[in-house]
């Protein structure tokens, strides 16, 4: 297995793409913090389906732009299973889809904090034992909108471009203290965030992506778990998107 002796940590791994990540984690030997923030429902269930197929995992209930309880669930994560040493940044803000006219800065404020917050905290919180351990491994997921742009989507893709730009900083900084960070870029994917778009649309939208489909959950989680497993080790300030090829670069 790729991740035997890790700790890690999936924010937002309540649904979608965090929880495939879990799971997919968890499979592969690492005991696993399973973050959520309200659905603890969903939650218990992913905990639940490690457990079954025989791995380890522990519910962490946190809002991750909250310093005090990002602080508290690395203190759970870690009390389990002992330091973390490999997180996954997965948490991100819902947004309202509005052209920039219509668009309020409330909203656009409370996306683009949310999504920097969350990072900021997660990463203060995280990485004091990665660099007393000199061993730390954090994957951070953007979207390719921060790459390209669409109309509506004004706060996300301001919001993700900035999280790129502090991945590509903490790179630069923590390197040398044997933590590396990387930028997974997801294309639209199949998930609760997503069930606005009708059927057509999406089929429209694949219809236009050189592999003809939009991702599914594991599709991404896939991506994570090379990007955390040893095989990468010489990566760091990356950014991968995840796209079936709509976005190259
Ligand atoms: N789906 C896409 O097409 C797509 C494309 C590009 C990028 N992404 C990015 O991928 C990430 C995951 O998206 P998704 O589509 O999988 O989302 P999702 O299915 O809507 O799930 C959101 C997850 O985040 C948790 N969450 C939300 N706010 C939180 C907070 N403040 N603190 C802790 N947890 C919080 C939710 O917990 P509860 O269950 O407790 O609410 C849930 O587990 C996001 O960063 C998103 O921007 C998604």
């Amino acid at each position: 297995m790729l991740l035997n002796n890790r700790v890690a940590l999936v924010t937002g791994a309540s649904r979608g793409i965090g929880a495939a990540t879990a799971r997919l984690l968890a499979a592969e030997g690492a005991a696993v913090g399973v973050n959520y923030v309200s659905n603890r429902a969903a939650g218990e269930a992913v905990v639940e389906q490690i457990k079954q197929a025989g791995g380890r995992a522990i519910l962490t209930q946190a809002d991750v732009t909250d310093p005090e309880q990002v602080q508290q669930m690395v203190q759970t994560v870690s009390a389990e299973f002992g330091p973390i040493d490999t997180a996954v940044l997965n948490a991100g803000p819902s947004f309202p889809v509005e052209p920039f006219v219509n668009y309020r800065w409330e909203d656009f404020e409370r996306k683009l904090v949310g999504e920097l917050k969350g990072a900021f905290h997660c990463c203060k919180a995280l990485t004091p034992s990665m660099i007393q351990q000199r061993r730390g491994n954090i994957v951070v997921i953007s979207s390719s909108l921060s790459r390209h742009s669409d109309t509506g989507f004004v706060a996300h893709c301001t919001a993700k471009s900035g999280l790129d730009a502090f991945v590509r900083s903490l790179a630069t900084e923590l390197g040398p203290d044997g933590i590396r960070i990387n930028t997974i870029a997801p294309g639209l994917t199949n998930t609760d965030a997503t069930t606005f778009i009708p059927d057509q649309a999406k089929q429209a939208i694949a219809g236009a992506v050189p592999l003809r489909q939009i991702a599914e959950p594991d599709d991404i989680a896939g991506a994570i778990l090379m990007m955390v497993s040893d095989h990468t080790r010489h990566i760091s300030g990356s950014y991968i998107p995840v796209t079936g090829g709509a976005l190259m670069l």
